[in-house]
């Protein structure tokens, strides 16, 4: 096709898809609500620095994903590539810390990432993010835990698997850093050439590499727990008793590091077998120091995120169910061409009287008419000809039954109201 094309990495959601979209945000909303977690919408661009300082300058989210620009007055700013930092700025920003803690917030909305696309992988992708900020308690990294997959319940996904870990904190990690440097210079030569890159600015990130001979060698690395200082020892535990006490399956893998530099203590994902390659539906954690990378007070926090078109996708794969797919309830016929217009005013009575209503507009035959009716699901179709103009009447057909009737015009929406929602 000639003409201009959406960006690479950038897709239409179209309308065969996006009343799946539509359910699955009711259902985010729903499950928000019930754990108290209010919704705030946030800009689509911040400036750079919210997110350089806030993610971290040596991630690759950062370094090389950003979408980034020059405003007209010179400011940098990027496009979102995710929310948490978002929130905690707005946090800030609003004064949230004089409200009752902890502040718990959710949004939705798309987010920005110059990344190779791929299946469930996109350039413009859309995340339900859900935050507490304002308490180190390690009974709300649970909670989060267990929003994700109350929500994923709800919407029918099934075979997840939730992995878990512990990122340490700025006071136990640098020596974890310094034991799996020592580790991996016996191995620099065999690791994959970003993770030599990685060695001296985020030692960590290797632990997570997908390259065959980087797994093998991070295989034999030291893990984290013998580092972790007693208050993340302590944290760390309660955080699995409490996921046992809700009887939530995890699996602790001590490889589970994250892609953003923010996080401390909890990091864990939600894993699908219905992905490939990009298998996570859902990352989150804890995030206490956050809010000093970005010039504000000690703010703890912890949250996830999920990316909708994963979960459409696993839902589609796993024939969930996404409600009912919205339809008309009534197709207006025109008999003839001079009964076209009042087909219209037909409609347009119903439709302010809450009924959806739908007609042709392309002066097509009655057959084909009766074809657009059963295509677009509707219920009834109300047939308005010369003969029922001259006596104020309309003919209406019950789809489902084949049952006709001869209805006067006022009593029409009375008529199919009760039968469309009883
Ligand atoms: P993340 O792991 O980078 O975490 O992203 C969370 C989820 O967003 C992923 O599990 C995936 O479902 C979806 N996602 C990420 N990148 C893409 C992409 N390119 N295309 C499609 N889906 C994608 C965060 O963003 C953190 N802010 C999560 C968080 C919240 N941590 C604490 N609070």
């Amino acid at each position: 096709m000639a003409g201009i094309k959406a960006p690479r990495g950038v897709r239409d959601i179209l309308p065969e898809e996006s009343w799946k979209w539509a359910y699955v945000l009711e259902r985010t909303e729903h499950i928000s609500h019930c754990h108290g977690y209010r919704e705030i919408h946030l800009p689509v661009f911040e400036q750079t620095e919210l997110f350089s300082r806030g993610i971290g300058e040596t991630t690759d989210v950062v370094e090389k994903e950003m979408y980034t620009f020059l405003d007209r007055g010179e400011r940098s700013l990027t496009l979102r590539p995710e929310a948490t930092a978002s929130m905690v700025r707005a946090y800030l920003q609003n004064n949230m810390h004089s409200e009752q803690q902890p502040v718990k917030l959710w949004c939705a909305g798309p987010m920005f990432r110059y990344e190779r696309p791929q299946k469930g992988r996109y350039r413009q992708f859309w995340q339900i993010d859900v935050e507490a900020l304002g308490t180190s308690n390690p009974l709300v990294d649970v909670e989060i835990i267990n929003v994700a997959l109350a929500l994923f319940e709800d919407l029918g996904l099934s075979n997840l698997d939730v992995v878990i870990n512990s990122v340490g904190c700025p006071e136990c990690r640098p020596a974890y850093r310094d034991e799996l440097k020592a580790y991996f210079q016996d191995h620099l030569e065999d690791l994959c050439d970003t993770c030599q890159n990685r060695f001296d600015r985020n030692p960590l990130r290797i632990l997570d590499c997908k390259n065959e001979k980087c797994r093998e060698i991070t295989a034999g690395a030291p893990d984290i727990y013998s580092s972790l200082c007693e208050d993340c020892r302590i944290h760390f535990d309660k955080v699995l008793e409490g996921l046992k006490m809700l009887q939530i399956p995890f699996h602790i893998d001590k490889r589970l590091v994250r892609g953003l530099d923010y996080y401390t203590k909890t990091a864990f994902e939600v894993l699908s077998g219905e992905l490939g390659a990009q298998n996570a539906v859902c990352g989150g954690g804890r995030y206490d120091n956050l809010s000093e990378a970005i010039g504000g007070p000690r703010l703890p926090g912890v949250g996830f995120a999920a990316g909708i078109e994963r979960i459409v996708l696993i839902m589609e794969q796993q024939g969930c169910d996404f409600g009912p797919k919205p339809s008309v309830d009534v197709y207006v016929i025109a008999a003839d061409d001079l009964s076209r217009e009042e087909a219209f005013y037909v409609a347009t009575e119903l439709r302010r009287n809450g009924i959806r209503a739908d007609l042709d507009f392309l002066e097509r035959s009655m057959k084909a008419q009766f074809k657009s009716a059963v295509s677009k699901d509707s219920v009834f179709t109300c047939i308005v000809g010369e003969k029922e103009i001259s006596r104020s009447v309309v003919t209406v057909k019950d789809l489902r039954t084949g049952e006709q009737s001869e209805i006067s015009r006022k009593d029409l929406a009375g008529y199919l109201q009760p039968r469309i929602r009883p």
